[in-house]
């Protein structure tokens, strides 16, 4: 009985092992000169009931991200969908808001076959990471309709999708 409990749970455990990848993914920074701006992990940091900015914190506080018809969906911890959004503006330092979908969030979003995370929009020069509120990084888009000039603190990073594996 015993050893045929094992082969139930073993099978079950496969089964797990191989259901279809889950497609949530967390976004890491890679690409700086400045190594301590690499493999940082896109989180949130709230700003008010509707609205956080786009941060970098450690792998354990990271954001778990996925896709919904070109926007990039984040469930706050009450459930509610979050979208990341290019937020517009006048300045080459764009701010990249994470707010309550449908209203806020940009589309055309997309990965590339490396998996970094691009967007269709043709004001988008690049991702940058500058110094954001207290001590923390954050993420901001580079406006190239308004400059090509990166902003002095910041640097272009890429985003890259890091798959969640099931564990
Ligand atoms: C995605 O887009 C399709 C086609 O426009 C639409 O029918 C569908 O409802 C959208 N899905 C979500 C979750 O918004
Ligand atoms: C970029 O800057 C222009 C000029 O200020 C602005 O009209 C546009 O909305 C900005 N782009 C984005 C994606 O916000």
């Amino acid at each position: 009985m015993k050893f045929i409990t094992s082969l139930a749970l073993l099978a079950t455990a496969t089964t797990i092992t191989a259901s279809p990848v889950q497609k949530i993914f967390n976004l890491v920074s890679s690409g700086a000169s400045d190594e301590s701006r690499n493999g940082l992990y896109l989180s949130t940091q709230h700003e008010d009931p509707l609205n956080s900015k786009a941060v970098f914190r450690e792998k354990s506080d990271a954001a778990d991200f996925y896709f919904v018809n070109g926007t990039v969906r984040w469930d706050a911890p009450n459930g509610a969908p979050y979208a990341i959004a290019l937020i517009s503006g006048s300045n080459v330092q764009g701010d990249v808001g994470i707010s309550v979908s449908p209203t806020t969030g940009s589309e055309g979003f997309s990965l590339t076959s490396g998996k970094e995370l691009k967007t269709d929009n043709g004001d988008f020069g690049g991702w940058l990471v500058c110094p954001g509120d207290g001590d923390v990084q954050g993420l901001f888009y580079e406006n190239s309709s308004v400059g090509d000039d990166v902003p002095q603190g910041c640097e272009t990073v890429q985003l890259d999708a890091v798959y969640k594996t099931s564990s």
